[in-house]
């Protein structure tokens, strides 16, 4: 028990299932509001698109705190946001659209903001079907190649939340600008930025360089 407390992923978890459980317990104390299928369609969106930004946040991250280990966390991060795309669809398929398959398919035809949700959604399936380690040994490169997808799902999360709202533009264009600077810091002069900080802040923080020494920061 000690050595699972002490465990980030056991910690990771618990604080990604907290989206869920708020619905869960709004949902059992009447708290959903007037309308609880969009309440509970909104929130499902809001955390996968966080799902996504936090699960493209690690690299970043990484570079910048010197961090290799932060890699570790990345799948279950990417897997959480999966598992809430899954309930924002499945909501919507059932509670909107009342699993009817043609008005599915109109509505994906139709509604622009809804073909982009929903090709950010296939396009997850491949990434977590392949998220395993098992799958990233057998394809090597290609898995690579192919989870560089999740800019574009990200890209598509964010534009299906920009054609859906009708005034307020802040919160897209917010969630917007994140992306912008994580996919940024992956640019050769993004990652220089972020290797000179660290190096600046090793050398001005007197602190962790150390820690560093004593083999505790890597
Ligand atoms: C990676 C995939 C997706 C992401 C990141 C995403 C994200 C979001 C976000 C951020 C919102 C708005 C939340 C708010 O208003 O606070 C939203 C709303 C919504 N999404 Fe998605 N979504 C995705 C996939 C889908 C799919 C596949 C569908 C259906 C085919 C869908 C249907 C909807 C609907 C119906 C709404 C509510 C619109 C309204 O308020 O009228 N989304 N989604």
């Amino acid at each position: 028990m000690g050595a699972m407390l002490r465990n980030p992923k056991f910690w990771i978890f618990g604080i990604c299932l907290l989206p869920l459980l708020r619905l869960i317990a709004l949902g059992i104390g009447g708290g959903l509001g007037a309308n609880p299928i969009e309440f509970i369609t909104r929130s499902t969106g809001t955390w996968t698109l966080v799902g996504l930004l936090v699960t493209l946040s690690v690299t970043p991250l990484r570079r910048l705190t010197g961090r290799a280990d932060l890699v570790r966390y990345r799948r279950m991060l990417g897997l959480f946001a999966f598992f809430y795309a899954c309930l924002h669809f499945v909501i919507y398929i059932g509670l909107d659209q009342f699993f009817d398959p043609a008005a599915i398919a109109r509505d994906i035809v139709k509604r622009p903001f809804i073909t982009a949700g929903f090709t950010a959604f296939v396009l997850l399936i491949p990434l977590a079907a392949t998220s395993t380690h098992g799958m990233m040994r057998r394809l090597g490169r290609r898995w690579q190649l192919l989870h560089r997808l999740i800019y574009l799902i990200a890209l598509l999360g964010v534009i299906h939340y920009l054609w859906l709202v009708k005034k307020d533009l802040s919160e897209p264009l917010l969630y917007g600008g994140v992306l912008a600077l994580l996919l940024a810091a992956r640019l050769p002069w993004g990652v220089g930025l972020l290797q000179s900080i660290r190096t600046r802040f090793r050398v001005t923080n007197p602190g962790i360089g150390k820690a560093e020494r004593a083999g505790k920061v890597r």
